[in-house]
């Protein structure tokens, strides 16, 4: 784990400069500190800042250009196979406006039509919903800690498969619970869901925030033929690199009948993508390397900062550090606060949380915390929960 004692310049960043930037944790509740969209407070690398401004002087913004999709796909394509070795065609990269558009095409037009969706649990929570809007069953599917490491239930996912669901949402690396899989957990997955013949949904929106010390991620498309087949791919480099608002995202197809079925979505599919958005994701692909690799340092240091706050002013509060993602999951039900401990720290400590229970009935008693912050708000976060406890 990470080295904390220097200063960084992302610790000088303050609330004040926060909230002037607007994002949703510092401008939903202006009295409080903001832990509950994943998103990062470290503002974006200077390379996409730059071709943004290109864009702009270049007054790129009529409809979708054919040439700023191409290149999008093309650096994306080539960061795959550099990052994890998954060779794409760059035709097979598909822009779309968000990984969440992406999730409903998966579960509207590459999933059995009517059949319920299975979501490990606790969960984004827009897995939870999306599924509902098209008039589908979700399925939670609550993930088992075997010897302190979350992993998904094999036997549960069978048993959802066997009783007719016909999607899988498969998140890795995984918010909330900050898993990074491995091969032979991919592997077993697919396996299950290859004996049943249905599909998964990947997010890897999440996939270049693993934070050192993990193994690497590994695609879900690659650890098998059978995966490649029975999986569609959603990511971004809108979570790493801090580009939620400029919507684009990519759909990675990785056999033929997808190619088909998605050449037939036409336009539609595609038309949500923003220009500007592709242009910071092909610039972040390109050249945001650098950037990335000091967030990922900072990151380290707060998912260890926490455990040692958590340790010594709340240690009755259960924390894993992540091995991916920004997000940290807080199990806080021993301090006697309910189902949605969320709301007495929202009243009491003025600081907003992700609900664990939002996260689907697995979540019931925990806590999400954006670790992506300023390392003093980091410090703040966790003096106030343990004031406000200690007041109760
Ligand atoms: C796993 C996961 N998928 C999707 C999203 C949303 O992505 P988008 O804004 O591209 O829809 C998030 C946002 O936090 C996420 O964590």
């Amino acid at each position: 784990m990470g080295e904390v004692s220097t200063v960084h310049e992302f610790d000088r960043i303050t609330v004040d400069h926060l909230r002037e930037r607007g994002g949703l944790n510092w401008s939903t509740y202006p009295d409080a500190l903001g832990s509950f969209v994943a998103e990062m407070d470290y503002g974006c690398a200077p390379e996409i800042i730059e071709a943004l401004h290109a864009g702009v002087d270049g007054v790129r913004f009529g409809y979708l250009p054919s040439v700023l999709v191409a290149e999008m796909s093309q650096e994306c394509a080539g960061w795959l196979a550099e990052s994890y070795g998954w060779k794409v065609a760059a035709s097979d990269v598909r822009p779309v406006g968000d990984v969440i558009a992406g999730f409903e095409i998966a579960v509207e037009h590459f999933s059995t039509p009517g059949s319920a969706v299975v979501v490990p649990t606790p969960a984004y929570k827009h897995f939870l919903d999306v599924p509902l809007r098209s008039g589908r069953k979700v399925v939670e599917v609550p993930m088992v800690l075997v010897e302190d490491r979350w992993e998904f239930d094999l036997d549960g996912l069978d048993e959802a498969f066997s009783a007719g669901a016909g999607l899988l949402v498969l998140c890795s690396p995984y918010n909330p619970l900050g898993r990074v899989f491995t091969r032979a957990e991919l592997l077993a997955v697919s396996e299950v869901v290859e004996s049943h013949g249905v599909r998964v949904f990947a997010d890897e929106i999440h996939c270049p925030l693993v934070l050192p010390g993990a193994a690497t991620h590994i695609p879900y498309a690659t650890v098998s033929t059978s995966s490649s087949q029975h999986t569609i791919t959603g990511l971004s480099a809108s979570k790493a690199w801090n580009l939620a608002g400029l919507k684009c995202a990519q759909m990675v197809l990785t056999n033929q009948a997808d190619r088909e079925t998605w050449a037939g979505l036409g336009l539609a599919a595609e038309i949500g993508t923003s220009n500007l958005g592709l242009i910071a994701n092909t610039a972040a692909f390109r050249s945001g390397g650098t950037w990335l690799r000091e967030v990922l340092g900072y990151l380290d240091g707060n998912r260890s900062r926490l455990g040692d706050l958590l340790a010594d002013r709340l240690p009755e509060v259960l924390y894993r550090p992540p091995e991916g993602t920004y997000l940290a999951w807080l199990d806080v039900t021993s301090l006697g606060l309910g189902d949605r401990p969320g709301s007495f720290f929202a009243e009491h400590a003025g600081v907003v949380f992700t609900e664990g229970a939002d996260c689907g009935d697995a979540g019931r008693g925990c806590l999400r915390l954006n670790l992506a912050t300023p390392r003093p708000i980091l410090d703040e976060i966790v003096n106030r929960m343990a004031s406000a406890l200690a007041r109760r």
